[in-house]
Order: structure tokens, then C-alpha cells, then sequence
């Protein structure tokens, strides 16, 4: 089973329309060579993602929303559909981030909705699950992670489905677990998912690692097993970063 690398860059409530300049950078130095080894999203802010759609062009670099409701439409105050991501050019959308995890209290049970949402709108999610420093020192990583799993990811989800490992004590904090942490938390990722979906199909869904993943970082993060793609936050606001990143699959 081969999976196809993805890299996926997280702007968070980062980018004015300046920015959109990096998005066209990166679609310029994203050949077919590159392009044959890995694949590469960009989530900017919903306010972007229609202009980042006339900029990258059909066949350059994909379109991910932040976050969606679980409701197709309806009475839900500044919320986004699924759907509107669609429309406006996105494939992807994150869903469950720690800081949406933290900053409006989303629960793995609603975490679960939006990514049924997004699957029936035609969207592929990326779901992210991860513990805290306190649960990791005390000794619980896995079984947080596990049940992030369990609970998050909706059980009868296409292979298709993507799930980000991002260990919330390393995101946006120059810290990274050990590459042997990694290696073992994302085998256990990969069983997890096996029994979360069944039927074979966790090895044909890429595990994404995020949580500082930097230029000079990337290759020793990206080679361990079971590491299919990284979840990139502050380094992906750049175009030179966020491809030197990507180069590690060149
Ligand atoms: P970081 O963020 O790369 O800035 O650590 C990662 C993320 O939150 O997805």
C-alpha cells in the first residue's frame, strides 16, 4: 500500500490578501517532479479561500477550510458549511484542532459531526487528535490519543479520510516528541484507526504528524514509519519554509 504524501499547511487566523502572494509562490515552485512525490494543501482563513482558489489554479496546490458545521446550512451565525468550503474551492478541511479543541470547547462527539459533514459534502477531513504535556507525563498519551481516535473519526469514513497526530505541547512551541515517540505513537495511530474503520483500510490512511515542524526538521520527521505527511502551522505562512518542508519528499 502506497500512500501519497501530504503536506498540509494551517494559517490559522493568519493572512490578508497580502498574503496570498506566498500561495501564488508556492504554486510556482510546485513541479510535476514535487508533485509526483507529495501533495501539498494550504488552510488559510475562510476570507482567503476563494481568491487562493483563482491563484493556485486546478491542477497546483489544494484548498483546505479550518474548521465546519457539522449542519449543511441553516440559522448558525458565522458559522461555514462544508458545502461553502466546497463551493468557494477547498477538497480538505481540518477539523478538531487543539486550539478549536481549547477555544470553543468542541468535544470529540461534535469533532465526529463535522467530519461526516465534511465527507458528505465531498470534502476530506483532516482530523486531528493529540494530548497535553500533563497527559503525556502522566504516562497516558496513548490511551488519550486512542480514544481521540475512537470518538473523533467517524467509523464508516472513505480511506480517504486523513488524521493528524499533533502532540499539543509541541504546536507552535519548538518542541517535537523524540523520532522513537513519534514512530511508536503513530503505529498505534494506524492500529487504532484499523479498529475504529475495519476492513483493512487504515493502510491506505495517511497519518499526518504535526506540531513544529520547521525547514530544518522536516526530513528526520517525515522519514519515520508511519508518518505520511506533516500538519504545518507557522512554518507554511511562508512560501520558502513551507516548500523547503515539502522538499524533504523530493
Ligand atoms: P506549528 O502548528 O507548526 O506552528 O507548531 C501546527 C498546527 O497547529 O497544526
Amino acid at each position: 500500500m502506497t500512500r501519497r504524501p501530504l503536506v498540509a499547511g494551517n494559517w490559522k487566523m493568519n493572512g490578508l490578501r497580502a498574503a496570498l502572494a506566498e500561495i501564488g509562490a508556492m504554486g510556482a515552485s510546485y513541479d510535476a517532479a514535487l508533485e509526483a512525490r507529495a501533495e501539498l494543501v494550504i488552510c488559510p482563513p475562510a476570507t482567503l479561500l476563494a481568491l487562493a482558489a483563482e491563484i493556485a489554479g486546478p491542477a497546483s496546490i489544494g484548498l483546505g477550510g479550518q474548521d465546519c458545521h457539522p449542519a449543511s446550512r441553516g440559522a448558525h451565525t458565522g458559522d461555514l458549511s462544508a458545502a461553502m468550503l466546497k463551493d468557494a474551492g477547498a477538497s480538505y478541511v481540518i477539523v478538531g484542532h487543539s486550539e478549536r479543541r481549547v477555544d470553543h470547547g468542541e468535544t470529540d462527539a461534535l469533532i465526529q459531526t463535522k467530519a461526516r459533514a465534511a465527507i458528505q459534502a465531498g470534502l476530506i477531513p483532516i482530523v486531528c487528535v493529540g494530548e497535553t504535556r500533563a497527559e503525556r507525563d502522566a504516562g497516558r498519551a496513548t490511551e488519550i490519543v486512542g480514544a481521540q481516535i475512537m470518538a473523533s473519526l467517524p467509523s464508516d469514513a472513505p480511506q480517504s479520510v486523513v488524521l493528524a497526530y499533533e502532540p499539543v505541547w509541541a504546536i507552535g512551541a519548538g518542541l517535537t516528541p523524540t523520532t522513537a515517540d513519534i514512530a511508536q505513537m503513530h503505529a498505534f495511530a494506524r492500529e487504532t484507526v484499523e479498529a475504529r474503520l475495519g476492513g483493512g483500510k487504515s493502510a491506505a490512511v495517511r497519518i499526518l504528524y504535526g506540531g513544529s515542524v520547521k525547514p530544518g526538521n522536516a526530513a528526520e520527521l517525515l522519514g519515520v514509519a508511519n508518518v505520511d505527511g506533516a500538519l504545518v502551522g507557522g512554518a507554511s505562512l511562508r512560501a520558502a519554509d513551507f516548500l523547503a518542508i515539502a522538499e524533504a519528499y523530493r
